[in-house]
């Protein structure tokens, strides 16, 4: 239900050239251990048919095929890195307590928090045990590092109050939970394909740019978005008092706004309050400008690519950071 088949299909047609792959991809998430407990197979399962657009795998391999890396250890890298972003929503969805997911009802909407942790932690074992496939301790080291990085960001988070977030600090926390996942994407394709260490550090800031400018973009949807569209509530960041780049460039041109006192003095809870807040951020220039401030870091993205190599397949990865803007959901 949350598909727009425009949309779909633009990233479908750009995902074409690694489609053979990418269902590789698939099936390798897929494949279940014997021991695995059927609550587990189910929700994996359940998780993975959901659908996704499954970007961050096909950074990966287009990353380990800039620099013609191995195709099973590809795929193998491809697999951990969506099996992560896949624990990872699992338990932000907990921790946020959303309710639906990709057009469908979360895990924890179902099942008890103690259950839906769990599954979280079993995928990211997953995770893992498909980087170790990879056969690189360096690509391990890396996972096991970004995974570090992410959860010290969630933690960040959470221990801020409302009123410390500043600019600065709203970008480490999309750098800690989001860019550092694209960057693994990036750069471990390319230490698979036993780049070297220059290329290696370009395809690592290529993802991080796409990655802010990924973020940057998930959090616009956030305001300017539907849940049909999306296949997830819309307006959670401000009811959950998380304050992104939308609602920080309201605040700084509008800084007298009672909506914007109201929630700085800790009302978040008001939902009169924050459903006008809401709309006066969808109408102001706020938008825009954080869109702007997207673009500025698909600009970036796509120099440290064309530093890095200059393979014709540089194209789709450029064209993947251009989609990132543009994307509706
Ligand atoms: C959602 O990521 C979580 C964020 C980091 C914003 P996606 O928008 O890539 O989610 P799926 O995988 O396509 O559902
Ligand atoms: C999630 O960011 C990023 C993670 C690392 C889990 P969001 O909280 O903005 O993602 P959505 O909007 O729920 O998909
Ligand atoms: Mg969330
Ligand atoms: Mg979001």
């Amino acid at each position: 239900m949350c598909a727009n088949r425009e949309t779909v299909s633009t990233i479908d047609q750009l995902l074409e050239p690694v489609r053979e792959q990418l269902t590789a991809v698939e099936s390798r998430l897929r494949e279940s251990t014997n021991e695995e407990h059927k609550a587990l197979t189910a929700a994996t399962q359940h998780l993975l048919d959901s659908g996704g657009k499954r970007v961050r795998p096909a950074v990966a391999l287009l990353s380990a095929g800039l620099f013609n890396a191995d195709e099973d250890h590809a795929i193998a890298l491809a697999a951990a890195v969506e099996m992560l972003h896949t624990a990872t929503l699992v338990h932000d969805d907990l921790i946020d307590g959303s309710l639906l997911r990709r057009g469908i009802a979360t895990l924890n909407s179902k099942w008890s928090p103690d259950a839906t942790v769990l599954t979280g932690d079993y995928l990211f074992a997953r995770a893992a045990s498909f980087a170790a496939q990879t056969d690189s301790v360096r690509v391990m080291n890396i996972f096991a590092k970004t995974l570090m990085v992410i959860v010290n960001g969630e933690i960040r988070q959470k221990f801020a109050s409302v009123s410390s977030l500043s600019r600065e600090s709203y970008f480490q926390r999309i750098q800690a939970k989001t860019a550092s996942m694209f960057a693994l994407a990036a750069e471990a394709g390319a230490v698979l394909g036993n780049a070297n260490d220059t290329s290696i550090a370009q395809m690592r800031c290529y993802g991080r740019e796409t990655g802010m400018a990924f973020q940057i973009v998930d959090d616009v949807l956030d305001f300017i978005g539907t849940a049909d569209r999306l296949g997830k509530p819309v307006g959670n960041d401000l009811q959950q008092g998380l304050l992104t780049l939308p609602a920080l460039n309201f605040i700084e041109a509008n800084p007298d706004n009672p909506d914007v006192a109201a929630l700085l003095n800790g009302h978040r809870k008001d939902r009169k309050m924050r459903e006008h807040l809401l709309q006066s951020i969808r109408a102001s220039d706020a938008i825009d400008a954080s869109l702007d401030k997207a673009r500025d870091f698909v600009t970036s993205a796509k120099s440290a690519l064309s530093a890095a190599t200059e393979d014709k397949n540089q194209n789709i990865l450029h064209a993947i950071a251009d989609y990132v803007v543009e994307r509706e959901f």
